[in-house]
C-alpha cells in the first residue's frame, strides 16, 4: 500500500479530491487528513474532531519542494531543518502566503508545514497531489491514536489507512520560524539534541504558544472525562501514595518504567503497568498504553515520574496535561 499508484492509495486519493476525510497513518500519529484547500473538507475535520475554529491544523506535504505553495518565506534555519530532517517528524510554523486558507491557519498568518516520513503517508501525498490538512486522528480531548484500530474506534464510519502502529507514537516537534529565533513551540517526536545539532550554535527559544497563549484553556468541556484521572508521583513515593490512595477504597493502578521491589513494606495489591525504560520506546508506548489502563475504569492512575533530563521532555510534557486534567491539551 505504500506506492502512490496501489489501488487502495488511488481511490483514498480520490476521495480527498472529492472532498471527503481519510484518517491515515504517519510516524508519530495517525491523523485525519481533508485537501487543505478545499474550506468545505476541512470544516469536516473541525467537525469530526470537535474542535474549535481557532485551533489551527498541520498541513502535510510530500516535502521541502511542496513548501513553497503555503510559505511566504522560508527562513535559511527553515531551510536546514527541512534537509536535514523532511521528511520527519517536524513541523515547521512560517509565515502563510495570502492564498493559504484562514479556515486552515485558526485565523492566524502563520501556516504549520511538515512532511511525513511514513511510506503510506507518502504514497496518499504522492498521489494526492497536494497538501492535506491533517490533526490526530482523535476527537478534541482524547489520547491520539498510534494504531488504525484506535482511529476505528473513535470513527467507525470512516475510511482509515492502516499502516501498522506508529513507530514514534507522539506527536511530531513543532517550531516556529517567525522571529529571529527558532521557538520550539510543542516537544515531540523530534529531540531538541537533534535540533540543536542541526542549527550549529543557534539559540532556540523554548516553550511554545500553548503556554504563551492558551487557545484550549482549561474552560472548555472536559472532554476528557472518560480517561483514567492520572497523577505523576516521584519513584520513591509512588508506594506510599498508592497505599493511601487503596486505603480509602479507591481502584488505583501503577504504571511504571521497570519492574522491581515496592520500597515499602506495606504493598497494596494494586495493578502494576509497564512502559520501557528509555524515552524513545516509552514515547511510543505511551498513548497505546494509557488507552489500555482506561478500559479498566480505575479511579486512579498512578505514574512513576519519568527523568527530567531533556530527552524526556516530550514524555514529560504529555503526562504534565495529562495530570492537569488537559487531556485536550496533550492530544488535540
Ligand atoms: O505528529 C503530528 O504533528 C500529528 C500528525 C498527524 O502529523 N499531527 C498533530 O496535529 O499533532 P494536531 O492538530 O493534533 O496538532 C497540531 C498542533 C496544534 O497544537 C496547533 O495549535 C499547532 O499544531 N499549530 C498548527 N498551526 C499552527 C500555527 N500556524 N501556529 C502555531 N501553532 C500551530
Ligand atoms: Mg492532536
Amino acid at each position: 500500500m505504500s506506492a502512490p499508484t496501489d489501488p487502495v492509495i488511488l481511490a483514498a486519493a480520490a476521495a480527498l479530491r472529492s472532498g471527503d476525510v481519510v484518517a491515515f497513518p504517519t510516524e508519530t500519529v495517525y491523523g485525519l487528513g481533508a485537501d487543505a484547500r478545499n474550506a468545505d473538507a476541512v470544516r469536516k475535520v473541525y467537525a469530526l474532531k470537535g474542535r474549535p475554529a481557532d485551533h489551527p491544523l498541520i498541513v502535510h506535504v510530500t516535502g521541502r519542494e511542496a513548501a513553497g505553495q503555503w510559505a511566504a518565506a522560508i527562513p535559511e534555519a527553515a531551510r536546514v531543518l527541512m534537509a536535514r530532517f523532511w521528511p520527519g517528524p517536524l513541523t515547521l510554523v512560517l509565515p502563510a502566503r495570502d492564498e493559504v486558507s484562514r479556515l486552515v491557519t485558526g485565523g492566524q498568518d502563520s501556516v504549520a508545514l511538515r512532511a511525513p516520513r511514513h511510506p503510506v503517508a507518502q504514497a496518499l501525498l504522492k498521489s494526492f497531489g497536494g497538501g492535506l490538512a491533517a490533526p490526530s486522528a482523535n476527537p478534541f480531548g482524547r489520547l491520539s491514536p498510534t494504531e488504525a484500530r484506535h482511529v476505528r474506534s473513535y470513527f467507525p464510519e470512516l475510511t482509515v489507512l492502516d499502516g501498522g502502529p506508529c513507530c514514534l507514537g507522539l506527536e511530531s516537534t513543532i517550531v516556529a520560524l517567525l522571529g529571529s529565533r527558532p521557538r520550539v513551540l510543542r516537544p515531540g517526536a523530534l529531540s531538541l539534541a537533534a535540533l540543536r545539532e542541526a542549527l550549529g550554535g543557534m539559540a532556540i527559544d523554548l516553550g511554545g504558544t500553548d503556554a504563551a497563549q492558551p487557545r484550549v484553556p482549561g474552560a472548555l468541556p472536559a472532554h476528557y472525562a472518560p480517561a483514567t484521572p492520572l497523577e505523576v508521583v516521584p519513584a520513591e513515593r509512588l508506594a506510599r501514595r498508592a497505599e493511601g490512595l487503596w486505603a480509602q477504597g479507591l481502584r488505583v493502578a501503577v504504571l511504571r518504567r521497570r519492574c522491581g521491589p515496592w520500597q515499602s513494606p506495606a504493598l497494596p495489591p494494586v495493578p502494576r503497568f509497564l512502559l520501557p525504560t528509555g524515552p524513545r520506546g516509552y514515547g511510543r508506548l505511551l498513548y497505546a498504553r494509557l488507552r489500555e489502563i482506561d478500559r479498566f475504569g480505575f479511579d486512579r492512575l498512578l505514574v512513576e515520574a519519568p527523568p527530567t533530563e531533556e530527552d524526556w521532555w516530550a514524555v514529560n510534557d504529555r503526562l504534565a496535561r495529562a495530570a492537569r486534567g488537559h487531556l485536550q491539551e496533550v492530544a488535540s
